[in-house]
Formats: structure tokens, sequence, C-alpha cells
């Protein structure tokens, strides 16, 4: 962190099987040879084989350098993860607009708070459009979430996911968060459709400034669809019948982005996608 306050975020998007854990490990290496990374939070919802996170992804992803680890609508495909997802000292948590009685944390911290600097916390919700579960409102239910967290850090600085599959929904929650909670929510990034977009920007009024983005990519094999093995989702789509998708590993490369937070005027100065092939 720089004296005045600006921090760098590195936000890395679905982590997907093997192939992702091992790429992520390589590319937090390579940026942090050139990047004073102050915090780093990574999407490990499809960690395991595509779907899910078991023990031994998170331990990768945290071992990777990961602050903190996000999950998605798969975030109970395996349930081993279930008691780190309820202890209060593992930084890992589950979207927060699920049903009231759902296992798990919906917030978390990635960076406390010290010396004057606010602490950084993550909130991911579930997009509605488009998606299988059926979520609660995100909008609700991120206003009931930041204040849950201010209970705990009346300083926070909020970085929101929004795990989706509609770009409206994503770029609705980015002006949402920027409108209702400036000076509290400093970034919005889209995961879950596993394909980088090209619309990173600072949405900005004169209360507050978000970085945003509507989806950060995939950390994964790129010669595949969204993660997995050509020709099985080939056999899927093209026939119709059951088949097992394995996860692909051709072209592994990190693709997420590096938020620049200015801590002390609580607003995003920055954000740049990045795609790195270790
Ligand atoms: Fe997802």
């Amino acid at each position: 962190m720089s004296d005045a306050g600006e921090i760098t975020i590195a936000f890395f998007g679905d982590v997907v099987g093997g192939p992702g854990r091992a790429v992520l490990a390589a590319a937090v290496k390579q940026l942090r040879s050139r990047e004073a990374l102050d915090v780093i939070i990574v999407n490990g919802e499809n960690a395991r084989n595509g779907s899910g996170l078991h023990p031994e992804g998170y331990r990768d992803i945290r071992r990777a350098g990961a602050d903190a680890v996000t999950l998605g609508d798969h975030c109970f495909a395996d349930m081993r993860i279930g008691a780190a997802l309820d202890a209060p000292e593992e930084p890992v948590c589950r979207p927060t607009n699920l049903s009231s009685d759902a296992p798990g944390k919906s917030a978390v911290c990635a960076k406390p708070g010290g010396d004057g600097r606010p602490g950084i916390w993550v909130i991911p919700l579930l997009g509605r459009l488009f998606m299988k579960i059926p979520a609660d409102n995100p909008f609700a239910a991120l206003d009931r979430s930041i204040a849950a967290v201010l209970e705990h850090d009346g300083d926070a600085l909020i970085v929101v996911e929004m795990h989706a599959e509609a770009t409206s929904e994503k770029g609705a929650m980015a002006w949402y968060a920027l409108k209702r909670w400036p000076g509290r929510v400093v970034a919005v990034v889209g995961t879950h459709t596993h394909v980088q977009t090209a619309d990173a920007r600072i949405l900005s009024t004169d209360e507050g400034a978000v970085a945003a983005m509507t989806d950060l990519g995939m950390t994964g094999a790129q010669e595949s669809v969204i993660g997995r093995e050509v020709d099985d989702v080939l056999a899927l789509m093209t026939t119709q019948r059951p088949v097992r998708l394995a996860v692909a590993a051709t072209d592994p490369a990190a693709c997420g982005a590096l938020l620049r937070i200015d801590t002390v005027a609580r607003r995003a100065t920055g954000i740049e996608a990045f795609v790195i092939r270790p």
C-alpha cells in the first residue's frame, strides 16, 4: 500500500478444476513480480472438477495467495467445504442472497483494517436472470448484507461480486451500488459466464466511484467451452443426451482484473483487465 492510501486488489475470475488451480498459482507469482498486490480475491466455485469447491481446492487457492475465496451457484456442490464455510476464521463465503437458512458465511473480510486503513470486504451475489437457483432479490440483499458488515466494521470498503448470467443485471448492480452506497462500495465485478468482457471502466458521481466490469473471465483452460472439453460439450449439445463434461487442460490462462482503490477518498481510481499465460 502506498502512503497515499492507494491499494491494488487482484480479483481472479472462476478457477476451473486442477488446470485452473495450477495456472492461478503461477499467475499470482508473475503478477506479484510486477505489481504490489495488497489484496487477492478469487472465485473458487468451479475449482473442484468444474463444479463446487472441495477442501483440496480451497487449500490450493489459499496457497496460491488468495486472501478471500468466493462461491456462486455451485456453492453447495461439495459440502466437504461446509466446515470452512461456517468457520469465522476461514475467508471463504457463498452468495449472500440465498435462503436465510442456507449454511455458510455470506460476506468475508479479505483484509482487516488497521492504522487508520479501512478493512476490505467482499460480498458475492447471485443474479436471478437465466439462473437455475431461485435466489432472493440481489439489490435488497446487498443493502442487508452491507448493513450486517457495518455492524462488524463500520469503516469497511466493499467489493461486490455479481455472479450472474445476464450482462444487464450485472451492469444494473454496478450502477445500483454506486448510487446507493457511494464511498462504501468501490467495485462491482461480474463472474460466472467465464468469458472476459471488454468493458472495464469507472462509474462515478460526485459522491463515489466504482470499478466495474461485466465478467472477469475464467482462470483455466482457454481451449475449451467455458473450461470443459470441446468434444464433450459438442456431444452434449448436438445430441441432447447426458454427457460427462471433462475439465479441459489446453492453453491455461488466468483472467481477472486489477482494481485500484483510493482508501482515503474511498473511491475506485482504476480498473485493468488481465489475461495471464504464465
Ligand atoms: Fe457459476
